[in-house]
């Protein structure tokens, strides 16, 4: 066990290494893919030009300091991280390279203050971080449905509006049963681009009778096109071949959740809609407001209209041109758990929209897409 005096240590630096965060983030990870490339297989650049990813994954060893004195209280946190981490195949050989680099990170913020007691302290902080992660994920692998990623037949490519494709794809003896609102994860390895790529789509539908089912946003980032995207979109087609890895992610409806509401906008639709496919199933109360920007952007509109057939109550808004989804929209929520997933803000606009209706922070569950930097509000 880390001893007091290294505890203290380490809450004592808190503050100036998380105000010196982005020092820290862009010295590791220079230093880390300059010494280890084959990283750059694992990570999502598109992420790390961004700057979003990097900033979540050292500013949450950062935030979990500060529960050092009971790290077991972060598990719960960690479990989401986690999944991410076994889809992505992160190994515990892994967790000592980004230790080494950013403590040089925090080496570097601190400067001549960086005493070998402080490094030490800190190298021991991490490790014992990094075993809880390792833990977690042990299990993990153990229960996934498959090692590895397994390569998959595309059955199915429709193109459900300008921006978004749905795939389905199939292989012979493997278990596709996941829990609806799980991911699976995608390794491409698009023509002309030096790395593998790595992305997480939801699975959007809960009938696997067909194959997996998921959808492709065409995505945009700052001007430029997405690697992995565009690549699904223009590069791949039937009977094409896509490595996926086993369904991951803890986003889904509590057991003993049965009115529920769900909040949705754009691609976001898609662990919504099979979250609100399994609820059906199982008899519970669906309502669901989905918020497209227009008729001809509006996908999954089978999915849609199947969920309704079956007794989902279902609002469908076009923000142009009668505007932004809001409160007035919502309805009677007596009682619902309510589900939501899009843009971050998105959410923080329905989440907005919510708190004024009075519905309690317990009551809100949500997926946002892109990192969550999940321990950064523990
Ligand atoms: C994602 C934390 C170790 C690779 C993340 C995220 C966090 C995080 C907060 C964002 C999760 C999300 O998107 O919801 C941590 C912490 C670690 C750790 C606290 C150590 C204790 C590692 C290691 C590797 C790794 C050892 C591999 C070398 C990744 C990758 C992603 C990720 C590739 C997704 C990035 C992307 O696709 O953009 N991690 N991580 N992490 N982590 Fe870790």
């Amino acid at each position: 066990m880390i001893t007091e005096t290294k505890k203290d240590i380490i809450k004592a630096t808190i503050p100036v290494l998380e105000e010196h965060g982005t020092t820290i983030t862009s010295v590791f990870y220079g230093r880390m893919f300059e010494a280890h490339p084959e990283l750059l297989n694992i990570f999502n650049q598109t992420n790390q030009k961004i700057g979003d990813q990097p900033k979540a994954l050292a500013m949450t060893v950062l935030a979990a300091a500060k529960h050092i004195d009971d790290l077991d209280a972060i598990v719960p946190h960690v479990v989401g991280i986690a999944h991410k981490h076994r889809a992505l195949e992160i190994l515990p050989e892994h967790y000592p390279i980004v230790g080494k680099y950013l403590l040089e990170g925090i080496k570097e913020v601190l400067g001549d203050q960086a005493t070998p007691e402080i490094i030490d302290a800190w190298g021991e902080y991490y490790n014992q971080i990094a075993q809880v992660f390792i833990d977690v994920e042990k299990d993990m692998y153990k229960e996934a449905a498959w090692n590895g990623f397994k390569p998959f037949m595309v059955k199915k490519k429709e193109v459900m509006t300008p921006e978004i494709v749905r795939f389905t794809v199939d292989a012979e003896d493997v278990d596709k049963t996941f829990t609806a609102g799980q991911y699976i994860t995608v390794k491409v390895h698009p023509s002309g681009y030096p790395y593998d790529a790595l992305r997480h789509y939801s699975i959007c539908s809960n009938s696997t009778e067909d194959g997996i089912t998921f959808a492709v946003k065409r995505e945009m980032a700052g001007g430029e096109k997405g690697v992995v995207s565009n690549y699904l979109h223009d590069g791949i087609e039937e009977g094409d071949v896509l490595h996926l890895s086993a369904p991951a992610g803890d986003f889904k409806v509590e057991e003993d959740h049965d009115k529920l509401f769900f909040i949705a906008g754009g691609v976001g639709a898609t662990p919504v809609m099979a979250m609100a496919e399994d609820a059906i199933e199982k008899g519970k109360d669906v309502k669901f407001v989905y918020s497209a920007i227009n008729k001809d952007f509006q996908p999954f509109k089978d999915q849609f209209a199947s969920l309704e057939e079956n007794g989902a109550d279902i609002t469908v808004k076009y923000s142009e041109p009668d505007g932004y989804l809001n409160r007035s929209d919502f309805g009677e929520l007596d009682g619902r758990e309510v589900y939501i997933c899009g843009s971050m803000r998105f959410m923080d606009t329905m989440i907005e929209e919510l708190a004024a209706l009075d519905i309690d922070d317990s009551r809100i569950h949500f997926e946002p897409f892109g990192p969550k930097m999940s321990l950064q509000t523990v």
